[in-house]
């Protein structure tokens, strides 16, 4: 079948088969088919969509594009997280730490951030001499001496996801939940976990904006989870604001550490969606038989300093140096040249936040990227002092910014009154956890 016919056969709503898709993923990958051409097909996929059954074999055909990893010689059950992308949602550093302390085996592969949404591999190097680029056998390694291991993904995984990915980045065909789903789920399954619990995002900084479509992509990528033979459960949770109150790449390496040497009130939200997913996590993984139990044990490893020592060990086997993972220690990688306040403009209660500005702003003063080449200052970022929810004065901040460039300060400044709502009544308290979809 000629390219232009698959096309046309997504354009007219039909649904492709197997080695249609094939064709189309593969030449792209091999650079037989034109970049227009799929430019038209991942169009066609988002006015008409996907069936199951073919979003299924896309994620499979994409997942076996290039290499995928074998973690089997591994002992026990490999359980992996993903979150969809929010802005200070650093429940990975905390998250993985505590599952590994209470005997769960955690070997991930993490992306970077782009736009607005942090990524994990950039706060792991903002420790020093982290380094996240690790063969194959040294995860491994790491994963069988302390049960845990967070790198970059390798090279050659999933290659059509990567040109895919740029392609629908510049086509506005990110918006698609198959596309999503494909795009998430091959790089999971590639990356070899046998359980996966995924955190789909919700609201102002979310890709989803609402419950609804969140619901779908979580239930779509669940099943194709379960599909192809992995033990799946997705949570939708909140990001109508950032999840911790850190956002920056070191700031949200001190919030983890915070969390995990017991400096944050354990109802605090990054704190709560932290012990939920890892509670599912050790659920997946037979450690435990109830969400309440695992929230338990996962509670001890946090009290006892025993996730903060994984932390540790983890930091030392990627080679940084472990005594940053200390309260006091890492308050010297958060040090800028100018800490500015924030003060909101009238009196009132925080009605609203649109964490998507927040997490341009600090991007703005360095701690993400507009492009892929930008580089990145680890130190800078903000730190959240109000919630929505809270009452605001005038004369006092609600939020600091950590500046070292101050080229786009005032911009910055600027968006954060602008992610801001106030109103003079105080707003009904919004969910934090929406729904637990495993199928
Ligand atoms: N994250 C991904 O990896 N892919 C998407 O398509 C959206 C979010
Ligand atoms: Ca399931």
């Amino acid at each position: 079948m000629r390219i232009v016919d698959i096309i046309e056969k997504k354009r007219d709503g039909e649904e492709l088969n197997r080695e249609q898709i094939e064709t189309l993923i593969l030449g792209y990958v091999k650079g037989q088919v034109p970049d227009y051409q799929v430019a038209a097909f991942l169009m066609a996929v988002v006015f008409r969509g996907m069936t199951d059954r073919e979003t299924a074999i896309l994620t499979d055909v994409m997942m076996h594009s290039g290499d995928t990893v074998d973690l089997s010689s591994l002992p026990g059950i490999k359980v992996d997280k993903h979150s969809t992308g929010g802005v200070g949602d650093t429940t990975t550093l905390i998250v993985a730490p505590l599952v590994a302390a209470c005997g769960g085996t955690v070997a991930k592969m993490s992306g970077r951030g782009l736009g607005h949404t942090g990524g994990t591999l950039d706060k792991l190097e903002s420790i020093p001499g982290v380094n996240i680029e690790q063969p194959l056998d040294r995860f491994m390694d790491i994963v069988r001496r302390i049960n845990l291991a967070v790198i970059g993904q390798s090279g050659n995984l999933v290659p059509a996801d990567k040109k895919l990915y740029a392609m629908r980045d510049v086509t506005a065909t990110i918006g698609s939940t198959p596309l999503i789903a494909s795009s998430i789920m091959s790089k999971k399954l590639a990356a070899g976990a046998d359980a996966i619990v995924l955190d789909v995002k919700v609201g102002s900084g979310a890709f989803m904006h609402t419950v609804e479509d969140a619901k779908k992509l979580a239930s779509l990528m669940v099943r194709i989870g379960d599909h192809l033979g992995r033990r799946c459960e997705a949570i939708i949770t909140d990001m109508n604001q950032p999840l911790g109150l850190a956002v920056g790449n070191a700031l949200e390496v001190q919030e983890a550490v915070n969390v995990l040497s017991g400096l944050v009130p354990e109802e605090e939200p990054l704190v709560q969606v932290s012990l939920l997913l890892g509670a599912h996590m050790l659920l997946l993984c037979n450690l435990v038989s109830t969400e309440e139990e695992g929230k338990e044990k996962l509670l001890q490893a946090l009290r006892s300093g025993a996730g903060l020592e994984k932390l540790r060990q983890m930091i030392a086997a990627l080679g940084g140096d472990p005594a940053y993972i200390d309260a006091e220690r890492i308050k010297e990688l958060c040090r800028v040249r100018r800490l500015v306040e924030v003060y909101p403009l009238q009196d009132g209660f925080l009605a609203g936040l649109e964490a998507e500005k927040i997490g341009i702003a600090s991007q703005m003063l360095g701690a993400g990227r507009a492009k892929k080449e930008d580089t990145i200052d680890p130190a800078v970022g903000l730190i959240m002092h109000r919630r929505v929810g809270d009452r605001l004065s005038i004369g006092e901040p609600f939020c600091t910014l950590y500046v070292n460039d101050e080229t786009h300060l005032e911009e910055a400044v600027a968006l954060l009154h602008e992610s801001m709502t106030i109103s003079s009544e105080k707003p009904a308290p919004a969910p934090l956890v929406y729904a637990i979809v495993k199928e």
